[in-house]
């Protein structure tokens, strides 16, 4: 068994911050989101991993994640040129895959379950196909599936408006070479792309075994600032064990489960987990409250946080108000007077949201 892990597409839901970079590599919990999702396919034992990638952000991916050793897997990169869906992806990966049976894995995702029981079920039943869903609130943004009573799957969908059940397609899945035969047979969907779920009800059409499960975890899909947010907010929650303190820490209160990298200072601060502190961080005079992500080498005087994602390098100083709910970018400054600023002074990017509020 294979894998192949989407990690090309635009990332345009989470602009500004993916302007500069891959959307997988944004960190929750400090690590690339497409980590989580390497190291659930090298657990299920799975360590012939590719990764399809974009001429925009796949040298920055293959710079950061390495050849697989560091996973102990070994990661073949796999250029596909431009966006047209993610049945394309893997006819652009079949060199790769050849006649491998493989998961196929959405370099978004992050999903709580381990794969071992989905893997072991997929080869003890010489599935062609098998998909894994989640109820959600609105499924209009996934593809969604239709079940019949004995749980066949009936119809795959991709972004309805009007869903035929709330059970969304979950970024996981797993494959058959007969897949290949399958994305041959069809065609672009209105948007333009190769759809996946199109070649899975071609395999349903085509009397192939699919089986659906229901994931038991939790399940993320990190495009927006608020899935990411709430991404951050339950790995802090659920992953976050222990309390490293390799730290310089003066005059501080640390409590909670709070974890902080070697050669950050914290001075005159209070830090209330879960939090995780990266490596090289200065921080003096700050609040730093539950759910917050720090990256490396990033800079907080006199600024009160919680909630939030801070990415390497970014400065931040005596804002008066608490930063709440916010991501803020690579070496983003943020800076006020101390005394109450009479005028607001901004550089801000494209696509840049800012709430006074
Ligand atoms: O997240 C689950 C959803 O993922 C499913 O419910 C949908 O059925 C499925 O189509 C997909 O929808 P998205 O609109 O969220 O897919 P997105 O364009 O965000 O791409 C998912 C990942 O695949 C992302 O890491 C980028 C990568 N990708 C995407 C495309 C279109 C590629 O590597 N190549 C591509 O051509």
């Amino acid at each position: 068994m294979k894998a192949l892990i989407l990690s090309g597409g635009k990332g345009t839901r989470l602009r500004p911050i993916t302007y500069t970079g891959a959307k997988q590599l944004v960190p929750v919990m400090n690590k690339p989101i497409l980590w989580y999702g390497i190291e659930n396919v090298v657990a299920a034992g799975i360590t012939e991993i590719g990764i399809v990638i974009s001429p925009e952000t796949g040298d920055e991916i293959k710079v950061r994640t390495g050849d697989g050793s560091r996973f102990g897997a070994r990661i073949t990169y796999i250029l596909q040129d431009s966006p047209s869906g993610l049945a394309h992806a893997v006819k652009v990966a079949r060199p790769f895959l050849q006649d491998s049976p493989f998961v196929m894995y959405l370099g978004d995702n992050l999903i709580q379950d381990s794969l071992d029981l989905f893997v072991y079920s997929f080869e003890s039943e010489c599935l062609d196909a098998s998909i894994l869903l989640k109820r959600v609130a609105d499924p209009r943004a996934f593809g969604v599936a239709k079940l019949a009573a004995d749980g066949r799957v009936l119809e795959l969908v991709e972004k309805p408006q009007v869903p035929p059940s709330d059970l969304a397609l979950v970024g996981v899945y797993l494959f058959s070479p007969a897949i290949h035969a399958a994305i041959d047979r069809i065609q672009p969907s209105p948007r333009g792309e190769l759809e996946i779920t199109d070649a899975i009800q071609r395999l349903i059409s085509d009397g192939k075994v699919v089986k659906a499960s229901e994931l038991a975890g939790w399940w993320l899909d990190t495009g927006k600032k608020d899935d990411l947010l709430e991404a951050n907010r339950i790995l802090l929650d659920t992953c976050l064990q222990t309390t490293t303190l390799k730290v310089e820490g003066r005059d501080s209160q640390i409590s909670g489960r709070v974890q902080i990298g070697s050669g950050t200072t914290i001075i005159k601060s209070v830090i209330r987990g879960p939090v995780v502190i990266g490596r090289n961080c200065h921080i003096e005079n700050c609040f730093i409250g539950p759910y917050s992500s720090i990256s490396d080498a990033v800079t907080l005087i006199e600024t009160e946080i919680d909630h939030s994602v801070i990415l390497g390098g970014a400065r931040i100083e005596s804002i008066s108000h608490r930063i709440v709910d916010s991501v803020i970018g690579q070496r983003a400054h943020l800076k006020t007077t101390p005394q109450r600023p009479k005028a607001l002074r901004f550089l801000v990017s494209d696509d840049s949201q800012i709430e006074l509020v």
